[in-house]
């Protein structure tokens, strides 16, 4: 009886696995037979009731019978796996025609692109880029550019003191306090300390005036500084390379003119303004023919009586120069960090 259960049941599996079409139906057929309650293993579980010898060769026939079962369920569960994976690797399949996603990379802040490509101009006329410290002592801000403690110019500048005392004298005339540089002025000085003439140097840096801000004042800014010494420097030089140095940074023709002005380490001195054709003119920059008091105090002999070195300074506004290229109405807009304002360069 138990022998003719076990032929059918074995008929019976075998065309369930056939029919099976996937493995949720195969491990139906798994547990039906083959699981702790399944017909096979009842017959196991029935093994013990019988005598030695039947029970001997009923146990035999039982276990070919499960094995072979498994067998043809561990291969078509294999089956069924492998189509599931070929099927969502063909879903998955990479595209490598689709357009990728942007990545978001950043730029340069306009006035960097704008100090970039003025020190490219000035280069190419043969200056050297040089840099100075923004926190600056009051011999190289002030004194040793002619401007003498009680001298009214000082107010020209509403300087950024700075509580904390050098503790070393830099200059032997040096009266050690500390500020926030006004301007790159200082830098002629230093450079010239260091450097025999004939020299040709621009210094951009950011410079520090505490004032009230309007459109037109920040109380930091960008200036560009120049110096040329040389033997027979002129105003004309000035004026020439000047000209040269706007018409390639503004790309148009454009008009400049000179009024007399004042500074105490220029003699004579002027302001430049510019203009675009017919256009209003907007003050550019400050300059001169370098004061001897200037060279003196950089330890350099100056051509006043004569034989010895003279030329010319001029300080810019970077910020102004960047307002004048590209048409910016406001100064506070370069460090407002809007997005909307940065986005356009
Ligand atoms: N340092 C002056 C300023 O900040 C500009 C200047 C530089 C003028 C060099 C003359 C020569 O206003």
């Amino acid at each position: 009886m138990a022998k003719i259960n076990l032929k059918n049941l074995k008929v019976e599996a075998k065309k369930g696995i056939e029919k099976a079409d996937n493995l949720k139906d195969l491990d139906e057929i798994f547990r039906k037979y083959l699981g702790k309650k399944g017909k096979i293993t009842l017959i196991f579980n029935s093994l013990k009731k019988l005598p030695l010898n039947k029970r001997k060769k009923l146990g035999r026939e039982a276990n070919l019978v499960k094995i072979g079962l498994e067998k043809l369920i561990r291969e078509k569960t294999q089956k069924f796996k492998e189509e599931i994976r070929a099927e969502s690797l063909g879903k998955e399949k990479i595209d490598i025609t689709r357009p990728g996603k942007k990545v978001k990379i950043g730029h340069l802040h306009p006035l960097t692109l704008v100090q970039r490509e003025v020190e490219e101009i000035f280069q190419s006329m043969g200056f050297s880029v040089i840099t100075g410290p923004e926190v600056e002592t009051e011999w190289y801000n002030f004194d040793a550019l002619n401007i003498p403690k009680d001298h009214p110019a000082r107010d020209m500048w509403d300087t950024f003191w700075l509580k904390v005392e050098a503790n070393t004298r830099i200059h032997t005339n040096d009266t050690n306090r500390l500020l926030l540089r006004t301007h790159t002025s200082p830098v002629q000085i230093r450079y010239m300390e260091k450097h025999q003439p004939p020299l040709r140097i621009i210094v951009p840096g950011r410079c520090f005036r505490h004032e009230a801000t309007d459109a037109s004042h920040e109380i930091q800014f960008y200036q560009l500084e120049g110096l040329v010494v040389d033997k027979n420097i002129s105003a004309a030089n000035f004026r020439a390379i000047i000209e040269e140095f706007l018409k390639r940074f503004l790309k148009t023709d454009i008009e400049i003119r000179l009024r007399p002005s004042f500074f105490p380490f220029t003699e004579p001195s002027f302001e430049i303004d510019v203009r675009r054709k017919k256009g209003k003119w907007v003050e550019m920059m400050g300059a001169g023919m370098v004061h001897p008091n200037v060279f003196k105090a950089a330890g350099l002999i100056p051509n006043a009586p004569a034989g010895g070195w003279q030329g010319f300074a001029f300080g810019a506004g970077l910020d102004r120069l960047a307002m004048l290229k590209y048409k910016i109405n406001d100064i506070r807009l370069f460090y407002s960090g809007d997005l909307r304002f940065l986005k356009q360069f």
